[in-house]
């Protein structure tokens, strides 16, 4: 089936941050989750960029309360094994006919990444109507998804790339913007120095920004 919208919409309403998540560290994947987690910060994406992180994705999935998927998904291999890892969703940098239609075979959502009108457009004919707009700032931020707003009105998106705190809340006031992805709230010298109360603290100040 086209993209599964219904599942997406609740899967990204839950939080109005979704950490973006490179690890390879295995041993660290639960206490990372359970910090997000712990700040309200449910919705996870693990990017498919590190070579343990389908391993990284299989011990997150089993935080109590976290949601999890993968990210970087530019293959239907890798949605094959997103699927068999326990994601409940995928994310991919961008949106290749071939990325789209291989997603209709999987029963977990595929929130696909565009950073055009035409790219939005060719995404919403093959019934995609969620898309991850990418990467955002170095696009032009905000300012480009307001303009998307109204000629593009049946689109809603999810910003990510260069995003933090402040420029989070800008883009959640949007009224075509579900939420945000983002890696301000995991710093990799708290990863490092794993320093979880840092992350969780981080990640509540997200968790409470609105949608
Ligand atoms: C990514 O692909 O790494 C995400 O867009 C996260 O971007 P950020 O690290 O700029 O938040």
């Amino acid at each position: 089936m086209p993209q599964d919208v219904a599942a997406l919409r609740q899967t990204l309403s839950i939080a109005p941050v979704i950490p973006v998540i490179v690890l390879d560290d295995v041993e660290k994947a639960r206490p990372l989750a359970e910090a997000l987690v712990a700040g309200g910060l449910r919705v996870l994406e693990v990017t498919l960029r590190t070579p343990n992180a389908l391993r990284v994705i299989e011990e997150m999935a089993k935080v109590e309360g976290a949601i999890v998927g993968s990210g970087t998904v530019r293959t239907p291999l890798q949605m094959g094994h997103s699927v068999d890892a326990g994601c409940q969703f995928m994310v991919s940098p961008g949106a290749s006919p071939r990325l789209l239609e291989a997603a209709e075979a999987h029963a977990i959502p595929l929130l696909p990444g565009i950073g055009t009108p035409t790219e939005a457009m060719t995404a919403s004919e093959h019934g995609y109507s969620f898309l991850k707009f990418f990467p955002a700032e170095a696009l032009g931020g905000a300012k480009v998804l307001k303009a998307y707003a109204s000629p593009l009105s049946d689109i809603t998106f999810c910003p990510t790339g260069g995003i933090d705190l402040e420029k989070a809340k800008t883009y959640l006031s949007l009224p075509n913007v579900i939420c945000v992805g983002g890696s301000w709230v995991m710093p990799a010298d708290a990863i490092e120095a794993s320093d979880w109360a840092r992350i969780e603290s981080l990640s509540r100040d997200a968790a409470a920004l609105k949608s």
